[in-house]
């Protein structure tokens, strides 16, 4: 099945799609990669998206343009990539749309909020559409997040013989961890990006969108006093399944924790940084993690990823490149799988991953001009694989 996967993460740097093949061999999902677009949001709805997010407040008049211009962007995108991927016979896109707003009361998700109106992807592309793909998880008692852990499980094994994580630095951080004699655990540790960005952008007034290379925060020098202040936020110490957003880490909060002290803006930022290694390392140390696989844009930032290494000394830390993903286009990835599993009425979600009671068919169903065949007699996938190559 011709399937393309889609998500702006929590960051809104690009949208990421991934074209791919995907087929169930028995219980063995095989998927063969063919193409994967990072794609930006035309400047006007980027800077719609960022005056919109919490703390903000916004017009339920502005919430409508928004899903619509983020519906059009994700219905152009999907349709260049259906294109040269598949000679535009798409069968299934599978879009995550925006996160505006996620929802959660101490260790308990309540609602979530993705925008990007999925019938101008129907409309444009004539491909079922499958998308507000969190909420279903969250009627369901659980967090709606992190959805990786379901490809996590699949390609990691329910039960290795040793304890295993996989880490995404997005602009949250978030792991899934499996081992022996334990079931599948996943949750949102903290800001991974998110924090850093936001200094970022106020430093420069928006003509810098994150701390390329890590350059800032390597030249600056970490307040240890006021590590600590951050280290003191209580969603550290809830215990998981849990999730979080922007709605918590945001510029305020980094402000409000700063409180008058004097710090130069490269401090901070490397501050902000060793935030974001300390909290991963000292969870993964908890865990017991015995080597780690990641994605996400923070893989590209040198100075957070040494700063994760050397707390985390012997645990080798790899990226999702090693298994035929290349790390931009996991979560992508993750958004493909769920689609194909949705129209086939299979669920896509790891109970104790999420919190929720029962496994679910997640999403919502936008049919599609074109007719949808499926495969008769699909059961769940215990294990994926993948094959390559991709082109980026
Ligand atoms: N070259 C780079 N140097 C430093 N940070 C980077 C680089 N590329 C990406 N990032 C960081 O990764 C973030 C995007 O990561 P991504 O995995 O797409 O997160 P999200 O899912 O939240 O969109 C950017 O906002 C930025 O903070
Ligand atoms: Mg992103």
């Amino acid at each position: 099945m011709r399937v393309i996967g889609m998500i702006s993460g929590t960051s809104f740097d690009a949208i990421e799609a991934v074209a791919v093949d995907l087929a169930l061999e028995g219980d063995t999902l095989v998927a063969d990669l063919r193409a994967h677009v990072s794609a930006a949001y035309p400047p006007d709805v980027h800077a719609a998206i960022a005056a919109s997010l919490p703390p903000a407040a916004t017009t339920i008049e502005a919430v409508c343009k928004l899903d619509t211009a983020i519906g059009k962007r994700f219905a152009e995108v999907a349709d260049e990539l259906g294109g040269s991927a598949f000679d535009g016979e798409t069968d299934v896109i599978c879009s995550h749309g925006q996160t505006v707003y996620h929802w959660v009361e101490g260790a308990q998700a309540l609602g979530t909020l993705q925008l990007g109106q999925p019938a101008f992807i129907a409309e444009r592309t004539g491909a079922t559409v499958v998308a507000d793909v969190r909420a279903r998880d969250v009627a369901a008692g659980g967090h709606g997040a992190p959805l990786a852990s379901l490809l996590d499980v699949l390609l990691l094994g329910a039960s290795p013989d040793r304890v295993r994580g996989s880490l995404n630095l997005g602009g949250i951080s978030n792991v899934t961890v499996v081992g022996p004699d334990r079931a599948p655990l996943a949750y949102d540790i903290g800001p991974a990006n998110a924090l850093v960005d936001a200094v970022v952008a106020a430093e420069t007034g928006g003509a810098e969108i994150f701390d390329t290379g890590g350059a800032r925060a390597g030249r600056g020098t970490v307040d240890p006093e006021l590590l600590a202040v951050f280290l003191d936020e209580p969603y550290y110490a809830l215990a998981p399944p849990k999730s979080t957003g922007k709605e918590l880490f945001h510029l305020g909060y980094v402000r409000e924790h700063v409180d008058g002290r004097r710090i130069s803006s490269d401090d901070l930022v490397a501050t902000l940084t060793a935030l974001s290694a300390e909290t991963v390392a000292r969870d993964l140390r908890r865990l017991r993690v015995a080597d780690v696989v990641a994605a996400g844009g923070g893989t590209r930032n040198p100075t957070l990823m040494n700063e994760l290494a050397r707390r985390l000394p012997g645990v080798p830390i790899e990226t999702f490149d090693v298994f035929g993903i290349p790390e931009a286009c996991k979560e992508a990835l993750v958004f493909a799988i769920i689609g194909f599993l949705t129209v086939h009425r299979l669920p896509a979600t790891v109970p104790s991953c999420t919190g929720s009671r029962r496994a679910s068919v997640l999403g919502s169903v936008v049919p599609g001009e074109r007719r949808l065949r499926v495969q008769d007699g699909a059961v769940a996938p215990s294990s994926l694989t993948v094959r390559t190559p991709v082109r980026s």
